[in-house]
């Protein structure tokens, strides 16, 4: 897919986290490759290459024009982040910069915005079911489930009920078509609060390209791919996210990790991580000014230590869960 119209992509807290995992050096991973702005970083950073994943097959296409005389220390890698394990092992470092890119907002095609007509797709990696499919397939329950856990949106039983008596009529195929919709059946945004269908966009792309899921399991395999000594840099935008990165970490650290005084115990043995600091870091005055995208980012850093690598329950990192379904 060609990507004209498109901004480029700024890349987000890169300063802080290349000063946060320094010094630099060896094979690291770039989990979420996008405009290769953190790839780029990191072998300008003393990486000596860079396992480039992204799920969006336009990531890789677009960086043809520029990635050549990097040669082999970029190693483009078409897939999930969750799968980290099986592209790399024994790593210097891993970053994630979560989420879509500017060139995915930016394309209408890609139907990730309200603001531009498109598709209704959302789909980072270009296949398996779009946001049409779920918007005109899901029963009027799940869309509701969708749009309250993953959008945080209060309206949500009123939205969904709105969306399955429209596409009684007719399916619902644009972006346009599905903001005007949820506008519809929400107040007028006040000045300052963001546009009524935002909660629901961003449920709906979280559900179609499973975030959640993602981050929990990329979580994991970060664990599994990296070396002592290696480091973690995650970059969030919201506070889900940051809440499961958090909770990941302190947990994976041993400093603390049940969800809450009535959640499970969490097994520990020595801990998988320490942590760079307990507070994440934000952007500063200068990169706010620069780049207002980067307003809601949140860096988390760890290093990882020789324990043997586990697992941990989602609802022990505060991942959202949806109800099972009704047999
Ligand atoms: C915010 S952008 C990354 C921008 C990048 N750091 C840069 O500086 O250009 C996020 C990218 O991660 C990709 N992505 C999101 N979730 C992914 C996943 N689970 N596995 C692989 N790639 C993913 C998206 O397709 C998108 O290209």
């Amino acid at each position: 897919m060609a990507a004209t119209n498109s901004s480029p992509h700024i890349p987000v807290l890169l300063r802080p986290l290349l000063a946060a995992v320094a010094p630099v050096q060896g094979r690291w991973l770039d989990g979420t490759f996008g405009a290769g702005g953190y790839t780029r970083g990191l072998i300008e950073a003393g990486a000596d290459s860079v396992i480039a994943v992204d799920r969006d097959p336009m990531a890789h296409e677009m960086a043809k024009p520029w990635a050549g005389p990097y040669g082999d220390k970029i190693i483009m890698q078409h897939g999930v982040f969750s799968k980290m394990d099986e592209y790399g092992q024994e790593l210097d470092g891993i970053v994630l910069d979560l989420g879509v890119s500017s060139m995915q907002l930016d394309l209408a095609e890609r139907g990730f915005s309200f603001m531009r007509d498109g598709p209704l797709d959302m789909r980072m990696s270009q296949d398996g079911p779009s946001a049409a499919d779920l918007v005109n397939e899901a029963s009027e329950e799940e869309l509701a489930n969708i749009i309250f856990l993953y959008g945080e949106e209060r309206a949500s039983r009123r939205i969904a009920s709105l969306l399955v008596r429209a596409r009684e009529e007719a399916p619902i195929v644009r972006t346009a078509e599905l903001s005007r919709l949820v506008e519809s059946c929400l107040p007028r945004a006040k000045p300052g609060q963001s546009h009524p269908a935002t909660r629901t966009f961003q449920a709906l792309r979280i559900a179609v390209n499973n975030e959640y899921g993602e981050l929990w399991e990329g979580l994991m395999a970060a664990e599994r791919a990296l070396k002592p000594g290696g480091k973690l840099a995650v970059v969030t935008f919201h506070s889900v996210e940051d809440r499961m990165v958090k909770r990941f970490l302190t947990a994976r650290a041993g400093a603390g990790g049940n969800a809450n005084r009535f959640a499970p115990q969490v097994e520990m043995d020595a801990p998988q991580f320490t942590l760079k600091s307990r507070k994440a870091i934000g952007p500063d005055s200068q990169e706010l000014e620069e780049n207002p995208r980067s307003r809601s980012a949140k860096l988390r850093v760890a290093t990882r230590t020789d324990a043997a690598a586990g697992s941990i329950d989602a609802k022990a990192i505060g991942m959202p869960m949806m109800r099972e379904k009704k047999q």
